[in-house]
């Protein structure tokens, strides 16, 4: 694997958790694929096909001051024209209250190469099991 695909997935996952924290709904839906796949909390449990149940939360995205995504202990496998990237996710945040919080989650996403580029296939995300 050549650090320069590994530097490029990891940039590519960033520029995601940007997305996410500014509620950049463009951005993310580019680098995603139609038929994303997700296992994360606001699901309860359930697997969700497709971008519509993410659409929901950047519609909301209307505080000041934006949430910051940190990506640390991060691992990026190649399997070819697939890639996993994992990591725990800190979010920093000004809670309603105005004070400033820090939330962690463990994070796995799997893109896939299509024609050149790669694009978001699937994620799962728990939250953080360390204290
Ligand atoms: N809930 C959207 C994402 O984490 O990709």
């Amino acid at each position: 694997m050549s650090n320069e695909v590994e530097a490029e997935l990891i940039a590519k996952s960033q520029q995601l958790l940007d997305a996410i924290a500014q509620g950049d709904w463009g951005t993310y839906a580019e680098l995603c694929d139609p038929t994303l796949t997700a296992f994360e909390p606001e699901a309860l449990g359930r697997l969700v096909h497709g971008l519509d149940f993410h659409a929901f939360y950047f519609k909301l995205s209307g505080g000041q001051v934006k949430p910051q995504n940190t990506m640390s202990d991060i691992h990026v496998r190649v399997l070819g024209d697939v890639a996993i990237v994992s990591y725990y996710r800190l979010t920093q945040f000004v809670g309603g209250d105005g004070n400033p919080g820090t939330r962690g989650t463990e994070e796995t996403r799997v893109w896939h190469r299509q024609e050149g580029r790669w694009r978001h296939v699937h994620f799962h995300r728990s939250p953080s099991q360390k204290s």
